[in-house]
Order: C-alpha cells, then sequence, then structure tokens
C-alpha cells in the first residue's frame, strides 16, 4: 500500500486524481484541503482521511504526513488576477506554504514529492512551442510564486536527496472544474446561462488545452516514476480561441453570442507546451481530443445545473 497525501485534495485536479487513485487501488489517501476554493463535496465516496486546514499550519501538516510515503502538492492560490491585486495572500500560500510543507517532509523523511506548476505564467510572453529550456519571465505574482516552488523542489532534491518534480500544467479542464474562472469552464458557464461569450482581441490567441483524464493519468505515472526536475504536460498543441469557440458551439448545439472586445495589458498572445521531455521520462502521452473533451465536460456541466448548483 502507498499511502499519499494529496494537498488541494477537494480542488479540480485534486479531486479527480483522487477519485482515480481510489479505483485504482493500492493508495491509502490522505486530503489536506482548507476549503478556500475546493469543497469536500467535491470528494464522493471519499473514504480516505479528510483533514481540513491551512498547508501553513506546521502541526497539521505533521499529522498528515504521518506514515506517507509520497506527496501529491496541489493546494494553491490559483487565482491569477488576484494574486496581482493581493500578491501578499498568494506569497503565503504558494510560497510559504510549500516551504512549510517541504521542510516538514524533510523531517518525515518523504523521498517522493510531486508538485504542481504551471505553464505559461511562467514562461511569459515567447515564441511557442515553449519548453522546459525557455528562461522564466513571469508576469504576474501568481506564475513568480510557481516559479519559487520550482526553485526550492529544485534546493531540496540537492541538498536533501528528496525527489521532487515540478510539473508545469497548461490549460486543465474537465468535469469538476464548475467553480474554475478557465477559459472553458468560464465560457460553459456563460453558455448555460444564456450570457455572451467575451473575447479579449480578435480571438486568434492560442492556448493549450489539456483534458483533465490525460493530465491525471500523467500524475499517475509521474508518482510511480522517480523523474525529478521540472516537466512540463499539456496537449502539445496550440488551439485559436475562435476553434475553441466554434468547438463549443457544435458540442453544445447552441448559438453562441460571441462579443469582441480590446485586449487586455499584460496578456500573453499565444502559448503551448513541447511535452517531448514528459513523454521521454515517463511516458506521458495525452490522447482525448478537444472535441471528445469538451462533449464529456458540457455533459458534466449540464448535469451540475439539473442538480441545481449555483453556475456563478
Ligand atoms: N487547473 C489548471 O488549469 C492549472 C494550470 C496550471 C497549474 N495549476 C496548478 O494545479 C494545482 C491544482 O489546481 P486546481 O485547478 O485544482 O485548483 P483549485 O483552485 O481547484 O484547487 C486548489 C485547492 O487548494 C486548496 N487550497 C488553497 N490554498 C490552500 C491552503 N493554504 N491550504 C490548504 N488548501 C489550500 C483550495 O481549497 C482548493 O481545493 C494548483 O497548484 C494550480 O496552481 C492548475
Amino acid at each position: 500500500m502507498t499511502r499519499v497525501l494529496v494537498t488541494g485534495g477537494c480542488g479540480f485536479v485534486g479531486s479527480n486524481l483522487v477519485a482515480t487513485l481510489q479505483r485504482a487501488g493500492g493508495f491509502e489517501i490522505v486530503v489536506l484541503d482548507d476549503e478556500s476554493l475546493g469543497s469536500r463535496a467535491n470528494l464522493q465516496d471519499f473514504s480516505g482521511t479528510f483533514l481540513k486546514g491551512d498547508i501553513a499550519d506546521r502541526g497539521l501538516v505533521r499529522r498528515a504526513l504521518a506514515d506517507v510515503n509520497v506527496v501529491v502538492h496541489l493546494a494553491a492560490h490559483t487565482r491569477v488576477i488576484e494574486s496581482i491585486e493581493t500578491p501578499e495572500k498568494t506569497f503565503h500560500a504558494n510560497v510559504a506554504g510549500t516551504f512549510g510543507l517541504l521542510e516538514e517532509c524533510r523531517r518525515a523523511g518523504i523521498r517522493r514529492f510531486v508538485n504542481a506548476s504551471t505553464g505559461g505564467a511562467i514562461v511569459g510572453d515567447v515564441v511557442p512551442p515553449v519548453t522546459e529550456e525557455f528562461p522564466p519571465r513571469p508576469l504576474s505574482p501568481y506564475g513568480a510564486s510557481k516559479l519559487a516552488t520550482e526553485g526550492l523542489c529544485s534546493a531540496y532534491t540537492a541538498s536533501y536527496g528528496m525527489a521532487c518534480v515540478s510539473l508545469r500544467f497548461s490549460n486543465i479542464y474537465g468535469p469538476g472544474s464548475l467553480h474554475k474562472g478557465s477559459v472553458v469552464a468560464h465560457f460553459l458557464k456563460q453558455v448555460l446561462a444564456l450570457r455572451p461569450l467575451i473575447v479579449y482581441g480578435d480571438g486568434t490567441q492560442q492556448r493549450d488545452y489539456l483534458f483533465i483524464d490525460d493530465l491525471v493519468e500523467g500524475l499517475v505515472r509521474v508518482l510511480k516514476s522517480d523523474a525529478t526536475g521540472t516537466f512540463q504536460l499539456g496537449s502539445g498543441k496550440g488551439t485559436p480561441l475562435n476553434e475553441l469557440i466554434a468547438i463549443i458551439g457544435r458540442v453544445t448545439g447552441r448559438s453562441l453570442d460571441v462579443r469582441y472586445e480590446a485586449v487586455r495589458t499584460g496578456e500573453i498572445h499565444s502559448t503551448w507546451n513541447d511535452t517531448a521531455k514528459a513523454r521521454a521520462a515517463f511516458g506521458f502521452d495525452p490522447r482525448t481530443s478537444l472535441a471528445d473533451g469538451i462533449a464529456r465536460t458540457w455533459d458534466w456541466f449540464r448535469a451540475q445545473q439539473a442538480d441545481g448548483r449555483p453556475l456563478g
């Protein structure tokens, strides 16, 4: 049995990972989450241990780490725009929180630490495809905080022999993202609420959309590997926003009210990840087409609406 601590396990990625690990068997799961963004209600049929609280609470973290072999660190303040408004909050959760967690892991003798990092927010405005070799140039306190976690992980591997791996996720979408403000979740909620889709710019901007099941499969592969360092995860493709909107139109069968407005300053035009390093190191192999992923996400969002859950 592998005992895994998933910080942020009540969130979008965490709740999907926990469900997959539970289905796979062979894992005892501990979730630590302060429910600031996610909710315990997202962990349906969860039979592991749930601890509610802040990752900066060292005593609580110590309890959460009892007999744990592997840590998957997803807890973070994840809102980019809010990080610009309240950088201190982002620093507390993401940088100080990760440092405290790593320190407790060191004391507890944890050998494997998987850290959630981010793609575009770290590298800034560069010509894609982005590789791990691009020099980091974060554009927001959120991006800077994630870069700091990568630095800490690198130091804990080099200084203490902890096998840390940082994974730079692209734009993740899928079931479980009702509380998210990312583009797919936001647009699907707008469609359900019969509200317009606002595009900043002409819609040619490209992003790398990765379906949650493909990400979770990658996380499980990483858990079982001994890869250390930094890896990018994504679909490996850039999709223009106009193409995403066309797919949403086809999948939902609705006629969409799309409105174009001025570009927002500070926004990256286009980014997508080269994922060759992750493929070579642990066989990362995302397979879900955007059309299939959007269809599965739409079905799930419609079910939430039918259950009366607020769309936000
Ligand atoms: N979803 C994406 O597209 C994406 C892209 C790049 C990186 N990431 C990273 O992946 C990880 C998971 O993202 P997500 O989409 O599931 O986000 P999420 O907001 O759904 O989940 C984050 C979880 O962490 C919890 N949390 C926040 N601060 C905490 C604290 N101080 N102590 C304990 N729990 C805390 C929240 O309650 C929430 O359940 C994050 O680290 C995020 O930065 C996500």
